[in-house]
């Protein structure tokens, strides 16, 4: 019998529809090569439906996204709503109640695509953003509003479980990579909960006595994965550092526009989100230049956290073949192609790569 996958997708605001619908195509036929077949549901989940409905999302959306087993995101974000509104109404909410605590952000360069590197080698690093605490707990207030006295408070929560557990996956994807984790703090300005990182960290480095390991805090790792990016294998970051340094590591791999990434539950019981790292990108909104690539790479992590290697690899090297023709790059990665013109190159080397 086919294996059928079923998936829950939420293309969003902004570029995010614009990116889904070039990609969903792709990932289609890459699990049809497979033998197996993508069943897709969309959910207008987003800003739209905010304004319309006054929530971005159903109440049982979690449980809606459970039925799935995964989830294909675009971006959330309009410049008519206050930008907290869709992230806390749809994503931040989605990771939390799906308690997702791994944010896995990979950090591949391609042939042919110049990144800001002066020696312009490849880089191969991988983002492990611990992903349901820190500064995105979402504790604090504030008082006195709008006088002089106000106050706001943003309290980052660091436990010693969500640690731990980010920690354990950390290590255990250094053992198939090149077996080396960073830890990246702040414990020299933060008293309380850099320090906690560290202690659990070194704990759970005891039990994997094959794997380098060392601390850097994250404004250095900010110059060294420009200045030495390939001494670098696996990050392990806090949630907000997680989300700076990806950002950070998206020039590296052509743009923001070629960045992957999969929020997912290690320990199973929840279905994964595989999101592009970028946003909804109001500036090229509608003109139909947006790169689908890093969604079109979301999709592959989806493919392979669901079993589906072949399908997965054959997409990435699809990416990498089509990219590799400037004729078909989008303007973010130097070219005048659109949106449709790069999927179309990447869906005509999907054949050729599987052949
Ligand atoms: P952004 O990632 O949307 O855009 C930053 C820059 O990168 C822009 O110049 C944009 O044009 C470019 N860019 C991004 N993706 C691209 C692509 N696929 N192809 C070509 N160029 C691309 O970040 P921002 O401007 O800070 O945020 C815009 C909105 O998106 C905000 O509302 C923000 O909150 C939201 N946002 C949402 C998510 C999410 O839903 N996961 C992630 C990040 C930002
Ligand atoms: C990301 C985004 C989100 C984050 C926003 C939209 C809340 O920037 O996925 O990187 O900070 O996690
Ligand atoms: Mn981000």
């Amino acid at each position: 019998m086919t294996k059928t996958l079923s998936i829950a997708v939420v293309p969003g605001d902004g570029i995010g529809p614009e990116v889904v619908e070039a990609a969903l195509p792709l990932l289609e036929r890459a699990v049809a090569l497979e033998g197996a077949r993508l069943e897709p549901t969309s959910l207008d989940w987003g800003s739209d439906r905010y304004l319309s409905e006054g929530a971005a999302m159903p109440p049982d959306a979690a449980e809606t996204v459970r039925a799935h087993d995964a989830v294909l995101f675009g971006a959330v974000g309009r410049p008519d709503v206050p930008p907290d509104v869709p992230v806390w109404g749809v994503i931040l909410a989605l990771r939390q109640a799906l308690d997702l605590y791994v944010n896995l952000r990979p950090v591949t360069s391609w042939p042919g695509i110049a990144g800001p590197l002066r020696d312009g080698e490849g880089v191969d690093f991988t983002i492990v953003r611990e992903n349901t605490e820190g500064e995105y707990a979402g504790v604090g207030g504030r008082s006195h509003v709008g006088t002089p006295e106000e106050v706001a408070i943003e309290v980052a929560v660091h436990s010693r479980r969500a640690i731990e557990r980010v920690a354990r996956y950390a290590f255990e994807l250094a053992l198939e990579r090149r077996g080396l984790v960073s830890l990246v703090t702040k414990s020299n300005a933060s008293r309380y909960g850099y320090p906690l990182w560290d202690e659990v960290v070194d704990e759970v480095a005891s039990d994997f006595a094959d794997i380098r390991y060392e601390t850097v805090f994250a404004d250095a790792m900010a110059a060294r994965m420009i200045e030495r990016p390939r001494s670098l294998d696996v990050l392990l970051c806090s949630n907000l550092f997680g989300d700076l340094l990806s950002d950070l590591g998206a020039p590296l791999q052509g743009g923001l526009g070629m960045a992957p990434s999969a929020n997912v539950r290690p320990s199973g019981g929840a279905p994964g989100i595989f999101e592009p790292v970028h946003g909804s990108a109001p500036d090229i909104v509608g003109l139909g230049v947006a790169n689908p690539c890093g969604c079109v790479l979301s999709g592959a992590l989806m493919l392979r956290e669901l079993g589906l290697e072949a399908a997965a690899d054959a997409l990435v090297r699809a990416v990498g073949a089509a990219v590799a023709d400037p004729a078909v790059r989008t303007p973010d990665l130097g070219g005048e192609a659109t949106t449709a013109r790069l999927a179309s190159a990447v869906a005509g080397a999907l054949e050729t790569v599987v052949a």
